[in-house]
């Protein structure tokens, strides 16, 4: 089981690669995933999409593969997506202009993260527009990581004991459904009746 965890936010340290590190050490810990990787949008390493993509450009190619080929290794994924101005990071939207096939039938899970009480329009965004032509599997649950400084942290003087335990039992219990999730629709890729050359996007 290979889970890649894409970090949305623009910021070099961020509370989102904070919660993805959290994320990447219980699925090994608890053995949901062998493997579980994180590819981080700080820095905006991805530029904004452009046509030439769709030619076959050189830089293109060379910057994409290596993401690509992880992707397309994935079994699952987990989205986490810091809430800006109330939307999701424009460098998340650009990260799902890149890839389709890579993603296709392939169950992820949503995780936003807010300073304060906010979290619920990346997610409600998210999962209106992201995975039309990707076809990427939102699963039902979903983590809302609120007044995050106060959660997660390694040093447990920094955590709120009380939302500090629910966040991680209720990451550990949402994780271990994804890995499901993540059993179930291998059938479905591999039952052929996704492939298609005609029905290249969703409509
Ligand atoms: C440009 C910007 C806009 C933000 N807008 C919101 C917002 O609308 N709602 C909210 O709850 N938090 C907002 N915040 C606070 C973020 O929730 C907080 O900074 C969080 O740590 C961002 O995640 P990151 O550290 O992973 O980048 C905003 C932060 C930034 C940098």
């Amino acid at each position: 089981m290979k889970i890649t965890i894409i970090s949305g936010s623009h910021r070099a340290k961020s509370q989102s690669e904070k919660v993805a590190r959290y994320i990447q050490s219980t699925l090994l810990n608890k053995e949901l995933a062998d493997q579980a990787e994180i590819y981080s949008l700080a820095n905006n390493p991805l530029p904004l999409w452009d046509e030439a993509i769709w030619q076959g450009d050189e830089q293109w190619q060379a910057r994409l593969s290596p993401i690509s080929q992880q992707l397309d290794e994935s079994d699952a994924f987990v989205v986490i997506a810091p809430e800006y101005h109330g939307q999701a990071p424009a460098g998340l939207k650009n990260f799902f202009l890149m890839w389709k096939t890579e993603l296709s039938h392939k169950p992820a899970l949503l995780v936003s993260v807010s300073s304060v009480d906010g979290g619920a329009y990346p997610i409600a965004e998210l999962r209106m527009s992201s995975y039309k032509n990707n076809r990427l599997c939102y699963i039902p649950e979903q983590v809302i990581v609120r007044h995050v400084e106060s959660v997660l942290n390694d040093n447990p003087d920094d955590n709120n004991p009380e939302t500090d335990h629910y966040f991680r039992q209720r990451i550990t219990w949402t994780l271990g459904i994804l890995k499901q999730y993540a059993l179930a629709l291998t059938a479905v890729r591999e039952s052929g009746a996704t492939q298609t050359d005609k029905f290249t996007n969703g409509m």
